[in-house]
This record gives structure tokens, sequence and C-alpha cells, in this order.
């Protein structure tokens, strides 16, 4: 390339940069409602960030990271083998089969039987795993069929699916599971993924990117990858903690989304939607306060620090502008009492992050021993 041309291809790339960096911009304050924001378009393959953000290192062990995955792939076969040590499921006549690389469930009753392929696992195991096998109705759209047994962490082994009953009732797809239509599929799949391209009513499976990946919080990022990190979107700054909290509890559920008469502290189902508790504690009071004051998003959990005293002290150093110390004189341990673990109806303990006095807890053996 000649010199001239080299100039004038950099003076179009700069104007071409400025237009682009101005529009992302604009594009970044505007918080994209769930069924839009995976639907964009511009987005890099999965792994294109590994090449220059070390993020990705870590990120790749989150929970996040598998919160989906393909149902046959050999963690979650592994589990479903087990599936036949289970008694409840065996008392169900529900199998597993494995034919050409796929998954089927499969129910027998005296001589009759029904099948259906498992295509997706949903929960990265920290705390649970669900299966889904996707079927076309009539009409084309995507439905599903949510299998009926889960992998509980907690337990080691499987028990009832949350919200499944023992029994058949209608709206069941036999002994298998419980069907969904499509609005309700795409939903699962909404907060479980990070590109849902929809297709004439139907997920476009070839083009999904299963998993809270990076682009899910960040944006599609074709752009930013194309011009080697040049174009930004600046999705994370410059928004106030209400804004942050909100993109967070887009899948972590925010409080409209529930009946006033069930937002009590005492509430235990609670604990499972974070943000709820968050943003009704005292501590929200201060603009400070946002999710990732203490977690780490690129981090698994067990990597974060989260054991400590330092995310409390932060804003309770007893200094007059900042807030009081504890009232019961404690100087360690803040989370066992103030955040302790709670479990609700089903086989998973939650940390209840409604921050507050409480009655009914001590200070537990693993906390605070590393991070003061
Ligand atoms: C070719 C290298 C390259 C690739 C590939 C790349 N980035 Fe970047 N990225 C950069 C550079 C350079 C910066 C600017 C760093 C700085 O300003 O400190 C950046 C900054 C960022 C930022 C910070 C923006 C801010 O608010 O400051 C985010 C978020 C980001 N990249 C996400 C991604 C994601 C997601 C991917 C994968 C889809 C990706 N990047 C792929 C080079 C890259
Ligand atoms: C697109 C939906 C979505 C968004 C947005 C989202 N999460 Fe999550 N998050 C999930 C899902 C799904 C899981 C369950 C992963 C699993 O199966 O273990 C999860 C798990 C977690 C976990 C526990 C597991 C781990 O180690 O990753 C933490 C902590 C968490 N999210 C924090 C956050 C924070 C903080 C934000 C905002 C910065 C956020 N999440 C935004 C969907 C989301
Ligand atoms: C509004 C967003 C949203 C929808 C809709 C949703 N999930 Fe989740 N799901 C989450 C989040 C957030 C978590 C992480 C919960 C946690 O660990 O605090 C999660 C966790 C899970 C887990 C792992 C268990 C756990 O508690 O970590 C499974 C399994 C799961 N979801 C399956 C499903 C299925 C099946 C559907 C559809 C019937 C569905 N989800 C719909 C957001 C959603
Ligand atoms: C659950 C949401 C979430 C996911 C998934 C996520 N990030 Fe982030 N990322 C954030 C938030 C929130 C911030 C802003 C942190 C802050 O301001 O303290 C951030 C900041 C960044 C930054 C700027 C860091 C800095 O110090 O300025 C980079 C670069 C980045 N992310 C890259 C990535 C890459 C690469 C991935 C995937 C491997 C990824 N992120 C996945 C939420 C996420
Ligand atoms: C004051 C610190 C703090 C803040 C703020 C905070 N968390 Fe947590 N979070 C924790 C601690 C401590 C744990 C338990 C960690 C462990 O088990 O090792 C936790 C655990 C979690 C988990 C794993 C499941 C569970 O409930 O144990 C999720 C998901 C989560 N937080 C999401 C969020 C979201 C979303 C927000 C913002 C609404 C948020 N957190 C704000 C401290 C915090
Ligand atoms: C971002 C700042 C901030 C952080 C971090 C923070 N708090 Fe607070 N907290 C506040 C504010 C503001 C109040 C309201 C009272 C006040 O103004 O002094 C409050 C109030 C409280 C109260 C009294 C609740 C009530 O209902 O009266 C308790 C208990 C508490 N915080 C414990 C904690 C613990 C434990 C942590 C760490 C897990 C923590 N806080 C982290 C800002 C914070
Ligand atoms: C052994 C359990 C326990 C531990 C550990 C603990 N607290 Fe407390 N905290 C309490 C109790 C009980 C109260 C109520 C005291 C009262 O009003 O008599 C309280 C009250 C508070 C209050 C409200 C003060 C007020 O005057 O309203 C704050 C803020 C607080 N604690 C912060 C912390 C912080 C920060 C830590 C860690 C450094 C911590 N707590 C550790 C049990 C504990």
């Amino acid at each position: 390339m000649t010199a001239k041309y080299y100039r004038r291809f950099s003076l179009a790339f700069f104007v071409c940069l400025v237009i682009s960096v101005f529009l992302s911009y604009g594009r970044a304050r505007e918080t994209l409602p769930i069924h839009v924001v995976n639907q964009r378009t511009g987005w890099a393959k999965k792994k294109s960030c590994e090449a220059c953000h070390i993020e990705a290192d870590h990120f790749a062990l989150t929970g996040h990271a598998h919160s989906m995955s393909p149902a046959n792939s050999e963690a979650s076969w592994e589990l479903l083998g087990q599936l036949a040590k289970f008694p409840g499921a065996v008392v169900d006549n529900v199998r597993i089969e494995r034919r050409d690389d796929q998954i089927y469930a499969v129910h027998t009753n005296e001589g009759t039987s029904q099948e259906i392929r498992l295509d997706w696992c949903f929960g990265s195991g920290l705390h649970a795993r669900t299966w889904l096998g996707i079927l076309g109705d009539s009409w084309g759209a995507t439905d599903q069929v949510e299998f009926r047994w889960t992998w509980y962490h907690q337990l080691e082994g499987f028990d009832l699916t949350p919200g499944q009953s023992e029994k058949n009732l209608p709206g069941y797809f036999g002994h298998l599971g419980l069907l969904y239509d499509h609005p309700k599929t795409r939903r699962c799949f909404a907060c479980h993924a990070t590109r849902l391209p929809i297709d004439e009513g139907r997920i476009d499976y070839s083009q999904i990117i299963p998993g809270v990946q990076c682009q899910r919080c960040h944006g599609p990022q074709k752009e930013h990858v194309d011009t080697d990190g040049y174009i930004i979107e600046h999705s994370w700054s410059g928004i106030d903690h209400v804004e942050s909290v909100n993109r967070c509890a887009q899948c972590h559920r925010r409080a409209e989304e529930m009946e006033n008469e069930d937002i009590v502290p005492e509430n235990k189902f609670l604990a499972r939607f974070q943000p709820i508790g968050l943003t009704h504690s005292a501590c929200f009071n201060s603009e400070k306060m946002t999710c990732i004051i203490c977690h780490d998003p690129h981090l698994p959990l067990g990597q974060q620090k989260l054991d400590g005293i330092w995310q409390c002290i932060q804003c309770h150093d007893g200094t007059p502008e900042k807030h009081g110390l504890c009232g019961a004189g404690q100087k360690k341990n803040c989370i066992s009492c103030h955040m302790p673990k709670v479990t609700g109806d089903v086989p998973v303990a939650f940390t209840d992050h409604w921050i507050r006095v409480r009655t009914d807890t001590k200070p537990g053996e693993t906390d605070g021993s590393n991070n003061e």
C-alpha cells in the first residue's frame, strides 16, 4: 500500500471510529429489555475474548459460563447415567438411554412407551441441573418438556424438579415432565443464554450462544474484536446503583416481579432472588451499594473474597460520615450473622441478601478467617 493510500485509509478509518464510538456511547446507557438484549446483531465468536482479556481464564470456571450446555456433554451424561439408582425414577418407570450420541428419557408402562430426546442441560451443577427436551408445536413454534428429575448438588442425587408434582397432572408430558409452550420456553432460554435468535417463533439453535457469557453483560462485541479493541461499548460505566443492580436483576429477579405481601424478610423463598433482598436492605440507602461491590462477575464464587468483613467495613467503619459499627460489638464474621445461608422449598441453600439485624444467627466456623 502506498503512503497516500495509507493516509486516506487511516482518515476514513478514524472518521468511522469516531462515529461508531459516538453511536455505541449513546446505545450504552439505555437498558435493553430482556427480549431484545439477546436478539441483537453483531456478535463476536464466544472464544474471541480470550486472546486479549485475562478475565476469560477464570471466567471459564464460573456458574454463569456453564448455566446452559448441550445435554449430550460427558458431564451431563455422567449424572443422568445415575438416575437408575434413584428409587423415585425407578418406581416411575423412567430410564435414560444413549443412542447415536443423543440422550433420551424413556417411560414404559404396561407395554406402551413414550420418550423424549433431552437437548439442553440447565444449571452449572453448582446448585442443580435440569434437562430440557425441545418439541415443535403444530404452529411450528418451539415448545419444551422440562424433565421431571433434577440433579441436586446438595443431595448428590436426583429429586423432583422444582414446581413439578408426584402426580401426572394436566399439562404434563406423560411421566417425563412438564410441557411448556413457546413463550415460557423462550423465557428459560432468555436468562440462560447469551444470544437467542428467534426466527418466526422458532428458537434458532444453530446460532444460539449458550450460557451467560461475556457478551451477555457487555453487549455484542464484533466491532470491538474487529477493531482490535478500539471500539468499546462502555456498558457498565456512568450508571447509578439502581440501574447497576437492575442489570443483574434482569435474571436474578426484580422486586416488581413479586407480590408486595411476599416481600417480607421472613419469607425464605426470597433468598433465591438476591436483588430483592439487597434493594430492601437499609444498606441500599447508600448509593454505593451494588452487586459488584462484593461480586466480581469474572471470577467463580469460590475465588471471590466473600467470607470476610471488607465489604461491610467499606461503609460501616464507625466514622461519622460513614455508618455505624456493629451494635452487638462484633468485629468479624459479619456475613454469617447478617447474611446467613437459608434453604427454602428446594434442596438448595441461598445466601439471604436482605442485610439486617437478625435474632437467629451466630458466627459460622468457616467465616472471616482469611480476609480481615
Ligand atoms: C484484539 C484484542 C481484543 C479482543 C479480541 C477483545 N478485546 Fe476487549 N478490549 C481490548 C482493548 C485494547 C481494550 C481497551 C483496554 C483499556 O482501555 O484498558 C478492551 C476493553 C474491553 C472492555 C472494557 C471497556 C470499558 O468499559 O473500559 C470490555 C468490557 C471488553 N473489552 C470486552 C471484550 C469482550 C466481551 C470481548 C470478546 C467478545 C473482547 N473484549 C475482545 C482488546 C480486545
Ligand atoms: C442473563 C442472565 C443473568 C445475568 C444478567 C446475571 N446473571 Fe448471575 N446467574 C445467572 C444464572 C442462570 C446463574 C446460575 C448459574 C449456575 O447454574 O450455577 C447465575 C449465577 C450467579 C452467581 C453464582 C454462581 C457463580 O459462581 O457464577 C453469582 C454470584 C451471580 N450470578 C451474580 C451475578 C451478578 C453480580 C450479575 C450482574 C453483574 C449477574 N449475576 C448477572 C444469570 C444471570
Ligand atoms: C428471569 C430469568 C430466569 C428464567 C426465566 C429462568 N431462570 Fe433458571 N436461573 C436463573 C438464575 C438467575 C439462576 C441462578 C439462581 C441462583 O443460583 O441464585 C438460575 C438457576 C437455574 C438452575 C440451577 C439451580 C440454581 O439455583 O442455581 C436451573 C437448573 C435452572 N435455572 C433452570 C431453569 C429452567 C428449566 C427454566 C425455565 C423453566 C429457567 N431456569 C428459567 C434465571 C432464570
Ligand atoms: C455477569 C456479567 C458479566 C459477565 C458475564 C462478564 N462481565 Fe466483564 N464486567 C462486568 C461488570 C459489571 C464490569 C464492571 C466492573 C466494575 O466497574 O467494577 C465488567 C468489567 C469488565 C472489563 C473492564 C475491566 C476493568 O478493570 O476496567 C473487562 C475488560 C471485561 N469486563 C471483560 C469481560 C470478559 C472478557 C468477559 C468474559 C470472559 C466478561 N467481562 C464477562 C460484568 C460482566
Ligand atoms: C455485601 C456483599 C454482597 C452483595 C452486595 C451481594 N452479594 Fe451476592 N453473595 C454474597 C455472599 C457473602 C455470598 C455467599 C458466597 C459463598 O457462598 O461463598 C453471595 C452469594 C451469591 C450468589 C450465589 C447463590 C447464593 O444465594 O448463595 C448469587 C447468585 C449472588 N450472590 C448474587 C448477587 C446479586 C445478583 C447481587 C446484587 C443484587 C449480590 N449478590 C450482592 C455477598 C454479596
Ligand atoms: C455501600 C455501603 C454499605 C455497605 C457495603 C454495607 N452497608 Fe450496611 N448499611 C449501610 C447504610 C447506608 C445503612 C443505613 C443505616 C445508616 O445510614 O447508618 C446500613 C445499615 C445496616 C444495618 C442496620 C439494618 C437495619 O435494618 O437497621 C446492618 C445490620 C448492616 N447495615 C450491616 C451490614 C453488613 C453486615 C454489611 C456487609 C455484609 C453491610 N452492612 C454493608 C451501608 C452499607
Ligand atoms: C454474632 C453475630 C453478629 C456478628 C458476627 C456481627 N453482628 Fe452486627 N449485629 C448483631 C446483632 C445481634 C445486632 C443488633 C444489636 C442491637 O441492636 O442490640 C447487630 C447490629 C448491627 C448493625 C446495626 C447497628 C445499629 O446500631 O443499628 C450494624 C451496622 C452491624 N451489626 C454491622 C456488623 C458488621 C459490619 C459486622 C462485621 C464486622 C457485624 N455486624 C458482625 C449480630 C452480629
